[in-house]
């Protein structure tokens, strides 16, 4: 007999979480990833403000449930590969109604090099990701000069990277691989979102169980220069 399936495997990601599986083949180029998000929001999305924000490693969708709340005319897509976590960012995605976030079940940074457009996004939030703190496994950050340089292929003008970490060596290692790419990114001091509560830098899961653990964190903003500069 066949398992029952599990309680995330229950939870309804209808409309709001996509799969790798549904992406097409890698070599297809960019995708209109417009196309996820709500038919209706399509004027507001191309309004003032409009833009389009990537999270990377988006856990259980607390920054975008947040945040996407606060900034309708922003569009977020959070990419996780964790498809536990995915399925239940999706659902609360859906439960809060939320036309702007949508969810994809990838490795972001597969999804990145081969889906997105150039200049396609206005933000990339990477917070908390996993700090793989043994030497052997560094290579395996996220966040590293040739990913950088892929992000800022995709990035507008004067578009961000937003990231932030608990781990002090995974900091370091941050700010030296953005050292490395200077020529694309000026670095500049974190900002918080609006949506984070009192006492915190975002407002994450992972942070609100760090801050408990009484963990200190560290956090950067770098914007994409301006060519013609
Ligand atoms: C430490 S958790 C932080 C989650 C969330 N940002 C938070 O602060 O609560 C890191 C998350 O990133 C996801 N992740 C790591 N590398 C990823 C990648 N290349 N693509 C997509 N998700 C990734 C993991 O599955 C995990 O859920």
């Amino acid at each position: 007999m066949a398992n029952p399936p599990s309680k995330t495997e229950s939870l309804d990601v209808t409309g709001y979480g996509f799969s790798q599986d549904d992406l097409p083949e890698l070599d297809h180029g960019p995708l209109d990833l417009r196309t996820w998000f709500k038919f209706e929001r399509t004027a507001q999305a191309e309004g003032p403000g409009a833009g389009f924000d990537l999270e990377i490693g988006s856990g259980k969708g607390t920054f975008l449930v947040q945040q996407a709340g606060l900034e309708p005319e922003v569009d977020f897509l959070g990419v996780e590969w964790s498809k536990k976590f995915w399925r239940l960012a999706a659902d609360r995605a859906r439960r809060h109604g939320l036309g702007n976030v949508r969810l994809l079940w990838a490795d972001a940074t597969v999804f990145v090099r081969n889906y997105v457009a150039d200049e396609a996004l206005r933000r990339v939030h990477i917070y908390f990701p996993d700090p793989w703190p043994k030497a052997r496994h560094n290579k395996r950050r996220s966040v590293q000069a040739p990913f950088l340089r892929e992000l800022h292929r995709v990035l507008q003008p004067g578009g961000e990277i937003r990231l932030a970490t608990d781990h002090a060596d995974y900091f370091q290692w941050m700010q030296e691989h953005a050292a490395q790419v200077e020529d694309l990114f000026e670095r500049r001091p974190f900002e918080r979102p609006a949506s984070a509560g009192e006492g915190e830098l975002v407002g994450t899961n992972f942070e609100r169980k760090y801050i408990r653990e009484g963990r200190e964190f560290q956090a950067m903003i770098l914007v994409k220069r301006d060519p013609g500069r």
